[in-house]
């Protein structure tokens, strides 16, 4: 079978750089699928659709069009919800908040399901997310846990956003990313945790080169 390496861990932990850099390194495909269930809370929002109407953004995530466009200079991959490019909007707290708020409904996982299975092609797949060893691919050929300190994750957060040009304090960072792990960790399905035999590396104060070396160890074993 076509191997998976999943990534999975909470926000801030270093995934989206970790999982970017290991599946070039590797030559596999990547899967970011935060992506999609923020390009879902996006498209609901858009269609001005009450996020707690589950049947509603159900119905959204079932029929929302999610494509990734892969720049030839290497740039960041540009993602296109129903013909629109939204990469800068998906890439809001707003949207982080809204795709949260929708991750918790069990159908629109059931709904995105298949698409994320669909990812897995030869020659491999960096699968970065909440649920990627869990449920997605419990069949990963490999699993691992990335964490790091809620003050280190909002500190990475502000600094992403801060490059971006984008108005963000870092107080209200820190709670919203700790009010989101809550949210990520004691809803009923999918609840973030790490897969059974997961590896789990804590990344606080490591570098990044450093990290992205160990995760390309697990796979070269
Ligand atoms: O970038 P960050 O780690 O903050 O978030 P993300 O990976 O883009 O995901 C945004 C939200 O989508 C998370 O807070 C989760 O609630 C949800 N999500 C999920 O439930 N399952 C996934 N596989 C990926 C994301």
């Amino acid at each position: 079978p076509v191997p998976v390496l999943a990534i999975d861990g909470p926000s801030g932990s270093g995934k989206g750089t970790i999982s970017r850099a290991v599946a070039d390194a590797l030559g596999w495909h990547l899967l970011d699928s935060g992506a999609l269930y923020r390009a879902v809370g996006y498209a609901a929002s858009m269609a001005g659709i009450d996020l707690s109407d589950s049947a509603a953004v159900t119905r959204c995530a079932e029929t929302t069009k999610i494509t990734f466009r892969d720049l030839k200079d290497g740039g960041e991959t540009r993602v296109i919800v129903n013909g629109h490019d939204a990469t800068d909007e998906i890439r809001t707290e707003t949207c982080g908040a809204a795709a949260s708020a929708i991750a918790a409904i069990p159908a629109v996982r059931t709904a995105l399901f298949d698409k994320q299975r669909s990812f897995r092609k030869a020659p491999g797949l960096v699968a970065d997310g909440r649920d990627m060893g869990t449920v997605v691919f419990t069949d990963a050929t490999y699993k691992i846990f990335l964490t790091a300190s809620a003050d280190e994750r909002a500190r990475r957060r502000y600094k992403q956003l801060k490059e971006k040009g984008l108005a963000v304090t870092l107080s209200s960072l820190l709670r919203e990313i700790e009010a989101r792990d809550e949210r990520d960790a004691t809803r009923k399905v999918a609840p973030l945790r790490p897969a059974a035999g997961a590896l789990i590396i804590d990344t606080t104060g490591i570098p990044v080169a450093e990290v992205i070396a160990r995760v390309l160890t697990v796979v070269h074993t």
